[in-house]
């Protein structure tokens, strides 16, 4: 199988590449670096700089017949959408509507596409199910409306269109160095610099927390089964800020009492949101495996010797 894996030097999609590449894929990545780095691009893939949010971007991608397009670039956070809402649109949204009928004129039959939980904006109550109207609250999460609109446009035209609403995807890998995308990163990186963590935003807020391993095998999984529309991909399991807080202290080796700051509130964050899970289950025979305390501890661990590594090369 031949796969253009945008966004492949990023946090989730180098994972994807990694493990694509184990099932003995060929992935070429497309990323314009602006948040990825080059040194996530896994050994085995081929690598394109290419701005997707740009229209000629399309003309540096090469003739070749690929079997698949895994759409992972875009501007991941939402409180930097409200900087440029315009970017945003373009990065996330306008390059999927373009890729999408680039794969249609390259007789492409698969499109997978990284959405997100924010379509949904406030709910009401959760979990959340795919039916549920989407009603973004954030730029973000309007232009990845945009993108799944495209998706589904472009599968009238034959193009088998999957649309992951992704919820908070954490691991190995995630930037420590972005304090504005990424949760459990950014409490991580408070920790590891033993500076008191930020939490923007009240404790009581719930979010829905999932390993990025698990991510991985329902993209695969979706490249494989003859499946379509969107889905949810969480955990399923509802977890409060201060809940967060404690397990990830624990896992950390903190005491219970480590510093915590609460600042104000970031703009269009959601108040309590968990996913519905059991049309994604369903579809793909899919389960999440990693509980949000293991996947933890494994985020911890690899935060450590990272910044041992760090401090070892600092001299
Ligand atoms: N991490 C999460 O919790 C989460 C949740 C829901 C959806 N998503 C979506 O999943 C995707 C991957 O997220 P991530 O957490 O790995 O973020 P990331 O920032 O680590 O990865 C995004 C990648 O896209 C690249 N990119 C950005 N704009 C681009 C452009 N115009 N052209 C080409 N490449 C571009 C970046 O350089 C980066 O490598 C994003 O689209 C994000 O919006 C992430």
């Amino acid at each position: 199988m031949k796969i253009l894996l945008t966004g492949g030097a990023g946090f989730i999609g180098s994972h994807l590449a990694k493990r694509l590449l184990a099932d003995g894929a060929e992935v070429l990545v497309a990323d314009d670096l602006s948040t990825g780095r080059l040194e996530n691009v896994p050994e085995g893939a081929r690598f394109l700089k290419v701005n997707l949010a740009r229209p000629e971007s399309l003309r540096q991608l090469p003739e070749e017949r690929f079997d698949a397009v895994t759409h992972l670039a875009g501007q991941s956070s939402g409180e930097k959408s409200f900087d440029d809402p315009d970017a945003d649109l373009a990065a996330n949204g306008q390059s999927t509507s373009r890729l999408c009928r680039w794969a249609i004129e390259h007789r492409i039959r698969t499109f997978l596409y990284a959405s997100s939980m924010s379509v949904y904006g406030q709910v009401a109550e959760y979990p959340v199910p795919e039916t549920a109207a989407p009603c973004p609250c954030s730029y973000y999460g309007a232009s990845k409306l945009y993108g799944e609109s495209a998706c589904r446009i472009a599968s009238a035209s034959g193009l088998r269109t999957v649309c992951f609403r992704m919820f908070n995807v954490y691991g190995p890998g995630q930037n420590l160095a972005n304090l504005k995308q990424g949760m459990v990163s950014i409490y991580l990186a408070y920790l590891l610099q033993d500076k008191p963590v930020l939490v923007k935003g009240s404790v009581e807020r719930v979010r829905d927390f999932i390993y990025v391993s698990d991510v991985v095998a329902a993209w695969q999984r979706a490249l494989v089964h003859p499946v379509q529309g969107v889905f949810n991909l969480g955990s399923g399991v509802p977890t409060s800020v201060a809940t967060l807080l404690r397990m990830l202290l624990q896992a950390a080796g903190k005491d219970s009492d480590y510093p915590v700051e609460i600042g104000p509130d970031t703009p269009g964050d959601q108040r309590a949101i968990c996913a519905e899970i059991s049309a994604i289950r369903k579809a793909l025979e899919w389960e999440p495996k990693v509980s949000l305390d293991q996947g933890l501890r494994e985020m911890v661990h690899w935060g450590k010797s990272r910044a041992a590594e760090a401090n070892r090369k600092n001299g």
